[in-house]
């Protein structure tokens, strides 16, 4: 006999969320959107999803009402969708009703791609990438093409006071519209080296002023991000912070080196009004830190009392950084990963790739039937 998945199928309510149960659709850019409206395959995409019992989805990533937010960054971008704008507003309006038509809960990932941001692209290409020290950051661990590299390693200006006062601003505008619109809350993308972690990682913030320093210092950034986010909303409108060590400019990167400076820098964040912290990690299992078999989203449980999302290679055999240059096989996980979350170390379980090979695979690994192959061509399909 296996081990007993079925806590996973268990309904979980929390920050104003109830879910019917523990499987969370990771957001995935898909370039869709043309000139940032998502077009008409978007609505049944997500539909889909939500159709075949997906508790939470995170949308892809939404560009925020910034000109700067959005570019055609490293993973071939270019077709994202925004939060702005009247017919953008009238497709996520759409496609928000479809999927509560169908049970589901969904909440939009807010983006600035900050120093990922290649300059001179996207809907914007006049206006300058934003970079907290005008760098994209160390070069030699790179996970992107050598092209790319190129077109980003020209250092900028740094953002002044009020450049960053508006793209504050902008994050609160885009909350507001996701609100409107009838989302279940908002997701910020606070992780893999965009804007928000630009701010967090010593590498790509350099500043002395009020925004940069220590951990704590760093995290200012973020934490007025997420305070505007709120003041926008309501006390009540679900608030979710996406928290990654690693990054685009370096797989090995890390933001914190001890659970103390987790601790420190999180703390300021959560403070300001987050409900629930997703961890992306690449292997959700991998010990955090030396001398703990902890995750990081069982640290990040524990030292912010706040539900998180573990995320990486749940339904795969491989991470996601192999998965790009060679196929991973779809693998029942699912006994461990109960078993954790079973005993505390985190809420619900974040599932990227696996919901893109396959719509119904929480059906599936319910139901115990196949689900379809891992394929590469499957990035490129909006099924
Ligand atoms: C095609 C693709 C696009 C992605 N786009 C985003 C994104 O827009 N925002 C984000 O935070 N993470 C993004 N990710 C990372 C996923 O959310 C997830 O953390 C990662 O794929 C690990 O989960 P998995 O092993 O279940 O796929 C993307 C991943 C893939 C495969």
């Amino acid at each position: 006999m296996g081990i007993d998945t079925g806590i996973l199928f268990q309904p979980f309510e929390t920050g104003g969320l109830h879910l019917r149960n523990r499987f969370v659709m990771a957001p995935m850019t898909r370039n869709f959107s043309p000139g940032g409206i998502p077009s008409d395959g978007v609505a049944a995409y997500y539909r889909r999803r939500a159709e075949a019992d997906v508790g939470l989805i995170v949308t892809e990533g939404i560009g925020v009402d910034h000109p700067s937010a959005l570019g055609q960054e490293s993973m071939g971008g270019g077709a994202s969708p925004v939060l702005h704008g009247d017919a953008a507003l009238a497709k996520w309006r759409e496609i928000v009703a479809g999927v509560h038509q169908a049970g589901g809960v969904i909440v939009p990932q807010l983006w600035h791609q900050g120093v990922i941001r290649v300059p001179g692209t996207g809907y914007h290409p006049e206006v300058p990438s934003a970079r907290p020290s005008g760098i994209w950051g160390p070069f030699d661990g790179a996970m992107v093409p050598p092209d790319y590299l190129q077109l980003v390693r020209e250092p900028t200006a740094p953002l002044t006071e009020n450049e960053i006062a508006d793209i504050i601003a902008a994050f609160a505008r885009s909350a507001a519209n996701a609100k409107a619109v009838g989302f279940d809350g908002v997701a910020l993308h606070g992780a893999h080296g965009y804007l928000i972690d630009s701010f967090l990682w010593a590498q790509t913030n350099l500043r002395d002023d009020g925004w940069g320093g220590d951990g704590p210092s760093r995290a200012r950034f973020a934490a007025e991000v997420v305070r505007a986010v709120r003041a926008a909303t309501a006390p009540d409108f679900p608030i979710i912070f996406r928290f990654s060590q690693w990054k685009l400019q370096d797989y090995g990167a890390r933001n914190v080196a001890t659970p103390a400076e987790l601790e420190a820098m999180l703390a300021p964040i959560v403070d300001a009004g987050v409900d629930i912290m997703d961890v992306s990690t690449r292997i959700w299992s991998t010990p955090a830190f030396e001398g703990s078999d902890l995750s990081l989203a069982g640290w990040v449980k524990k030292l912010t009392g706040k539900p998180a999302i573990a995320v990486g290679g749940v339904g795969l055999s491989k991470d996601l950084q192999s998965s790009f240059a060679q196929p991973t096989v779809m693998t029942n996980n699912l006994p461990l990963v109960a078993e954790r979350l079973a005993s505390g170390e985190f809420d619900l379980v974040g599932v990227g790739r696996a919901l893109l090979m396959d719509p119904h695979w929480v059906q599936c690994m319910r139901s115990g039937t196949e689900v379809s192959p891992f394929r590469l061509e499957a990035y490129a399909s909006l099924y």
